[in-house]
């Protein structure tokens, strides 16, 4: 049976009627139209649907509305904007990264989270924070030169 959910989401209020048990994902992109976030596996296993919910990246393919509750959600679309990108975004344009694209969610969203309590991390730390994501189209060396040169900018 549908209920009402109302979402926050980068700082506006939305509401969003649904079965509780509908993904995060369907709601932002089918209901809100924020289609920066993606559909890979569904099963929590490529990161492509990553969201911040309370400052903390989740999976938003596998998070029911029924568990976001009161919790404030932020988007690739709220990190930053074409006049004021975040690093990582300003990185991943000079560092050149992006190829089909479609990953790049993902990464920024879980890189943005992780930069923010590791000012200056090492190449390990970047790699072990980042492990849990793909790209099908093999642009993982161009991430980690994008996160340093993020990291460098923000320290
Ligand atoms: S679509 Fe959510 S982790 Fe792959
Ligand atoms: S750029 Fe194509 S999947 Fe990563």
């Amino acid at each position: 049976m549908s209920e009402k959910f109302s979402l926050s989401v980068n700082g506006s209020t939305h509401t969003v009627t649904a079965d509780s048990d509908m993904p995060l994902l369907y709601a932002l992109r089918d209901a809100l139209g924020l289609n920066n976030l993606h559909f890979g596996c569904g099963l929590a296993q490529c990161g492509a649907c990553t969201v911040h919910l309370d400052s903390q990246p989740i999976r938003s393919c596998v998070t029911p509305l029924s568990a976001v509750g009161n919790g404030k959600i932020t988007t690739l679309a709220g990190l930053g904007t074409p006049d004021k990108p975040h690093p990582l975004q300003t990185a991943y344009i000079e560092e050149q990264v992006p190829q089909c694209g479609y990953c790049i969610n993902g990464w920024l969203m879980t890189a943005a989270a992780f930069l923010r309590d590791n000012k200056k991390p090492t190449d390990k730390e970047i790699k072990d924070a980042l492990s849990g994501l793909k790209c099908r189209c093999g642009t993982h060396m161009g991430i980690l030169r994008a996160v340093k040169r993020a990291a460098a900018m923000m320290g």
